[in-house]
């Protein structure tokens, strides 16, 4: 067992992790944040999406030692209470939440985007959730919602 500390959605956090545990795996289980889903287990969907240290990355393919010392971000951060972040606002006016599998790990991958980039054109919001598959919507829906966000 491995005892990490690590910044986890805005607060200092430490547990006891097994060499081979995934970031999903003690995300999921040991704090209950079930935003990430576990699509394909094998970094092909991005459901499981996060960002550790501001840059998103499979929670499936990441083992839960590298988030030693890290800042990790998940879906939760982005709402406070019954408050919701302008990006989830956006995807909700723009029909981007179908079935909703995606969306957490969608909204992780496009919050990175849009700290780094506050205007993105469209092909940059399609590079910025090309790891996320959507099987609902189309994409179209999706890129419409970033490009909204980004104008607030
Ligand atoms: S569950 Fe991690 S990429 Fe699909
Ligand atoms: S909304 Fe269903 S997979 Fe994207």
């Amino acid at each position: 067992m491995h005892r990490i500390s690590f910044n986890l959605n805005g607060e200092t956090t430490e547990t006891e992790v097994e060499d081979y545990s995934t970031l999903m795996e003690m995300l999921r289980e040991k704090f209950s944040l079930l935003s990430l889903k576990e699509g394909c287990g094998i970094g092909e969907c991005g459901a499981c999406t996060v960002l550790l240290n501001e840059k998103p990355v499979y929670a499936c393919l990441t083992l839960a030692v590298k988030a030693d010392g890290c800042d990790i971000k998940t879906a939760e951060y982005l709402s406070k209470g019954s408050e919701i972040h302008p990006l989830q606002k956006s995807f909700i006016k723009a029909g981007a939440v179908q079935c909703g599998y995606c969306t957490p790990g969608m909204l992780m991958s496009a919050y990175a985007l849009l700290k780094n980039e506050e205007k993105p054109t469209d092909e940059m919001i399609r590079e910025g959730i090309s790891g996320n598959l959507c099987r609902c919507t189309g994409y179209i829906q999706i890129v419409e919602a970033v490009r909204d966000a980004a104008k607030i």
